[in-house]
């Protein structure tokens, strides 16, 4: 059942396979080494299941998508109240590497734009730079689920070529935001968004936000729930810079780009999302990287603005009601990680089970990529030699229609039971046994 939500992961990632617009990141000399084709997208539940499709395992550095990570860490580390006394929480309305503060605070406007991320590093309380950059590296790998390692190419590239950047640092510590050596602060925020990650990494840190600061794979806390809102909040209304207004109204989550390009994007709750292709449009946003991320969130209906009510506690109770038949009772709005979710359950269950049957008089409300997995779940049963039917009593939730083509719908649990057992009985050739 996997494959049904694998499939359409990549042919999302093929509906994008000629887009070739955009430029590489050329200030930074190391990044233009990279083959222009590849393409990542990784797609990790909030229960730690991960799909992954094209290049989703080719690494790049991670560059300005470290910045909501630096920021959750300074929020952790000294405190909200601190935090705000040096870096603001507005969109800029200008490029990410403007040399700018605030007019009338003199603190960078946010901590997506460099002057901001330059700042957050140098709130995290540390011994020396070398334990504040051990400290980022071993909070982004918690969040990543694995062990991240510092490309030096990149670092070496980019530290050679960071007059831009140090003239931000030397900015904000003559308005007294920075009390450290600017020299060394920047070191470290150079170093931190020369960090290697994959789209996988990406979706397992997005992920780690979307649970509210808890890592899916290790069950590990690696931030606090008040460090994540928070996050969150400054990544919708700044992680795009100047296509945040365009992208919150088209694709609807928060998310963060890096020149590296990748996008890490997260629907709080639910999923988070890791894609790479590394030409950038002028924003320094990854092209096929938004493109991708629009094409996802309407075709999996992942606008958080439509998110409603229970997106999670989808299955409400199973009951075994024959030997290898079970009723699973789905309840409250399904959504796309609500089907997922209920799928991969009936997939993980199929050595117990010959015949799913799939209650959902009790959904209120559900979308249409929803409709359309339920309706592929008996297809992809039917290739396993098992069989799935759904109970809608008045195809509220299953209209007859294209959507629910494949569907075998049936008014009562009664009936999908009786032909759940003619089903078995045929499959066993014992049509006279009693279950
Ligand atoms: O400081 C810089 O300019 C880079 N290391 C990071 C910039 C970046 O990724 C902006 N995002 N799209």
């Amino acid at each position: 059942m996997a494959e049904l939500v694998q499939r359409y992961l990549d042919e999302i990632l093929a509906e994008h396979a000629d887009v070739a617009d955009g430029m590489l990141a050329d200030y930074i000399p190391e990044l233009t080494r990279v083959d222009t084709a590849k393409c990542g997208l990784a797609l990790e539940l909030t229960d730690g299941y991960v799909y992954e499709s094209g290049d989703a395992a080719t690494e790049f550095t991670i560059q300005s998508i470290s910045k909501p990570f630096t920021y959750a860490l300074a929020l952790d580390g000294i405190g909200r109240d601190a935090v705000d006394t040096k870096i603001g929480v507005e969109p800029s309305g200008e490029p990410f590497n403007e040399i700018s503060v605030d007019d009338q605070t003199k603190t960078p406007k946010n901590p997506m734009i460099n002057a901001g991320a330059i700042a957050a590093v140098s709130l995290i309380p540390a011994s020396s730079p070398q334990d504040r950059f051990a400290q980022i590296l071993d909070f982004y790998s918690a969040c990543a689920g694995r062990r991240l390692e510092v490309d030096e190419g990149v670092y070496a590239s980019e530290k050679a070529s960071n007059s831009r950047n140090r003239a931000i640092a030397y900015m904000l510590q003559s308005f007294g935001v920075l009390d450290d050596d600017p020299d060394e602060v920047l070191d470290v925020y150079v170093r931190q968004c020369a960090i290697r990650v994959t789209s996988a990494d990406l979706a397992g840190m997005a992920s780690t936000l979307a649970r509210g600061g808890v890592n899916p794979t290790s069950g590990r806390r690696a931030i606090s729930p008040a460090a994540v809102q928070r996050t969150l909040s400054v990544m919708m209304t700044c992680g795009m810079y100047d296509s945040t207004g365009d992208w919150v109204t088209s694709v609807g989550m928060p998310a963060k780009s890096g020149v590296g390009g990748g996008i890490l994007a997260v629907l709080p709750g639910q999923l988070g999302i890791g894609v790479y292709s590394p030409l950038l449009d002028a924003n320094g946003n990854s092209v096929r990287g938004v493109r991708v991320c629009r094409s996802l969130s309407a075709e999996l209906g992942l606008h958080f603005l439509s998110v409603t009510r229970e997106s999670r506690s989808t299955i409400r109770a199973t009951r075994d009601v024959a030997p290898r038949i079970r009723v699973y009772e789905l309840h409250g709005d399904l959504l796309f990680a609500g089907a997922e979710q209920a799928l991969r359950t009936v997939e993980n269950d199929s050595a117990a089970v010959d015949v799913a049957i799939l209650e959902v008089s009790r959904v209120d409300d559900i979308n249409d990529i929803a409709r359309g997995m339920l309706a592929g779940m008996r297809q992809s049963l039917n290739e396993s030699g098992k069989e799935g039917f759904l109970v809608d009593p008045d195809r509220r939730v299953m209209p007859t229609g294209s959507r629910s083509a494949g569907a075998v719908v049936y008014a009562t649990v009664e009936e999908a039971i009786e032909a759940a057992r003619a089903y078995r009985d045929v499959q066993t050739g014992s049509a006279n046994w009693v279950g």
